[in-house]
């Protein structure tokens, strides 16, 4: 896709994805900005708007597949057809199994899970008509390691990477490419309390090789790089954007690895 192609991203009026979406305006996309947060993604678009770039913003429940239909048309009429799609808004509820309950294990399932499929059931064909696109879902390192008490937002992950490797195939008749990133600890409005506790904070940055929580910022160029031309051959990956977190639990731990001997001796 180019860089000058419209992107819808969802969940922009915080964290990550705003960040993503600022990217991709900087680049020169015209960007619909998504989200439940009707001041939050307005204060996005009016910052796309003071750098110079193109946006606009509805305020929508992802959940709700009649209103994701109708705010979808509005981005048609408003900038025309999508060609770049990002996931991104999303949920947590941190609570262990037993303490989960049948509405949180479905809220959970419905923003992260059937919200992604209410955009991707919406934008699909009107990126295959036009000559096909790039979709960007936001998935977890939790979908590949597990996380701490969370385990419909784990679920939920793990489904959006099944996901995205089953489209991948789908849609590559459509030349639609889907792809997807998983974030490690970024420092946004669903952890800022978390990482606020200097408990919690100490052993994430100690578990991160690059020993820092990450920002939304972090993640932006790697959304640009799935968004645009660069990543032309690349479809039904997940790119881990975690600060190495996946590539030490594969190591085994820091103990087992520094077991061996690093000068050079056997
Ligand atoms: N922050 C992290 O450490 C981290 C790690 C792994 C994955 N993620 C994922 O990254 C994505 C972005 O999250 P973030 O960390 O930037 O959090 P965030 O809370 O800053 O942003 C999420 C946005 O989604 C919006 N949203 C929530 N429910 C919605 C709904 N029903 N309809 C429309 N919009 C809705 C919120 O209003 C918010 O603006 C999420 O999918 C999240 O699960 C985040």
């Amino acid at each position: 896709m180019n860089t000058d192609h419209v992107a819808i991203v969802t969940g922009a009026g915080s964290g990550i994805s705003r960040a993503a979406a600022i990217r991709l305006a900087q680049d020169g996309a015209p960007v619909a900005l998504l989200d439940i947060a009707a001041d939050a993604v307005a204060k996005t678009r009016a910052h796309i708007e003071e750098m110079g770039g193109t946006a606009i913003d509805i305020a929508v429940d992802i959940t709700d597949h009649a209103a994701v239909t109708q705010a979808v048309t509005e981005v048609q009429h408003a900038l025309g057809t999508p060609r770049v799609l990002l996931n991104g808004a999303g949920i947590i509820v941190r609570k262990d199994l037993l303490h989960t309950t049948p509405d949180d294990w479905d809220r959970v399932l419905r923003v992260n899970l059937t919200g992604s499929y209410n955009l991707l059931s919406v934008v699909v064909p009107l990126m295959a008509a036009a000559g096909g696109g790039s979709i960007i879902q936001i998935a977890s390192t939790a979908a590949h390691l597990g996380g701490h008490g969370y385990p419909s937002y784990t679920a939920s992950k793990g489904a959006i990477l099944a996901l995205t490797r089953q489209l991948a195939g789908e849609l590559a008749k459509d030349h639609i490419r889907i792809n997807s990133i998983s974030p490690g600890a970024v420092r946004t409005g669903i952890n800022r309390d978390s990482f606020a506790d200097e408990r919690v904070h100490t052993a994430m940055t100690s578990a991160i090789p690059l020993g820092r929580i990450g920002e939304p910022d972090d993640l932006a160029g790697v959304v640009a790089f799935l968004a645009g031309p660069d990543s032309r051959y690349v479809t039904g990956i997940d790119i881990p954007v975690d600060g190495g977190l996946i590539s030490k639990i594969n190591l085994g731990s820091d103990k087992a690895y520094n077991t061996f001997d690093q000068t050079g001796g056997r």
